[in-house]
């Protein structure tokens, strides 16, 4: 069996997501992020506007665009905020609703869904020479899935009207992710979907490209004991989403899974603590300006 990107299979994927959700504290420290940073930085996006356009590039289920929609609808009550998500999961679409619907006091946000990729979505904005700007882009963990990580960048910069922002939300350069993915990423799926960067490339990009930008590290464990149990599910589902590997397992070989497992282990990844291996899942936040 030949190792896949997880990205292929969308049920499998949201499967490992979820877990990944249930053992890190990912989603806490992004919340933490909005209630303390984001009201100063979206203070002027929608300053003196009718309508303020927000789009969502790779939305997952929505729970952190729903608290960053009400955190909008705060700052500017009664002013209509168009939401654009582009997912091209169903399954997170659909999760997605029913968030949407539970979530009380959105009267004011009109959903639009588009099930594409952010290639996808580009190439029809292009095809049909609509180019609508935005006052408020956010990239939250989708960079990973682009062809290009730059040109993705560089295309939905340019969608922002005068003093919009464009908020990506990525791992740090300093995270276990990086030191994983610098080590062991040319074992693992890359041709295929995958762009194993950190938020260090990014901000190398951002400098290239003469683009200003300001970025926030938020700081987030995840407990990686599981995978060091044989046989244990939310192991096998966490080394699928530390690899971005379809069935990592079953499909590595086995020199591949024996150095992963004992990187992971090292106090370089993980920190021990009360007999838990905790993951260094630190997050940066880069806001960028129009
Ligand atoms: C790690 S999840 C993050 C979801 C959400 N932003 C969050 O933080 O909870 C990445 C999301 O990006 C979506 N995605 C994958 N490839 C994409 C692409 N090329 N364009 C847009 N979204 C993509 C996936 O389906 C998934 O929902």
């Amino acid at each position: 069996m030949t190792m896949r990107s997880l990205s292929y299979d969308h049920s499998h994927y949201a499967a490992s997501f979820n877990v990944f959700l249930k053992k890190s504290t990912e989603h806490q420290c992004m919340q933490e992020f909005i209630q303390k940073k984001l009201p100063g930085i979206i203070s002027s996006v929608g300053h003196e506007k009718s309508s303020i356009n927000v789009l969502s590039v790779g939305g997952g289920a929505g729970e952190i665009d729903l608290q960053i929609l009400t955190k909008l609808q705060d700052k500017y009550p009664g002013i209509i905020i168009h939401n654009d998500v582009i997912e091209p999961n169903s399954e997170q679409i659909m999760k997605y609703k029913e968030n949407a619907a539970k979530t009380s006091n959105l009267e004011n946000i009109k959903f639009t869904w588009h099930k594409e990729t952010s290639s996808e979505f580009e190439s029809r904005m292009k095809t049909s020479k609509e180019m609508r700007k935005w006052n408020f882009i956010h990239m939250i963990q989708m960079l990973y899935y682009v062809d290009d990580v730059s040109a993705t960048i560089r295309f939905f910069h340019s969608l922002l009207e005068p003093g919009a922002k464009l908020l990506i939300v990525h791992v740090s350069g300093t995270s276990g992710w990086a030191k994983l993915w610098k080590k062991l990423s040319p074992r693992l799926p890359v041709v295929d979907r995958c762009a194993y960067v950190s938020s260090a490339d990014i901000k190398q990009l951002l400098d290239g490209a003469g683009l200003k930008y300001q970025s926030y590290e938020l700081p987030s464990v995840m407990d990686i004991t599981d995978c060091f149990t044989e046989g244990n599910k939310d192991g096998e589902l966490l080394l699928d989403f530390l690899t971005e590997t379809n069935n990592f397992v079953e499909t590595a070989p086995l020199d591949l899974k024996d150095e992963i497992i004992k990187d992971l282990k090292s106090p370089e990844l993980s920190e021990k603590r009360n007999g838990k291996f905790l993951f260094n899942n630190t997050l940066s936040a880069i806001v960028i300006e129009s």
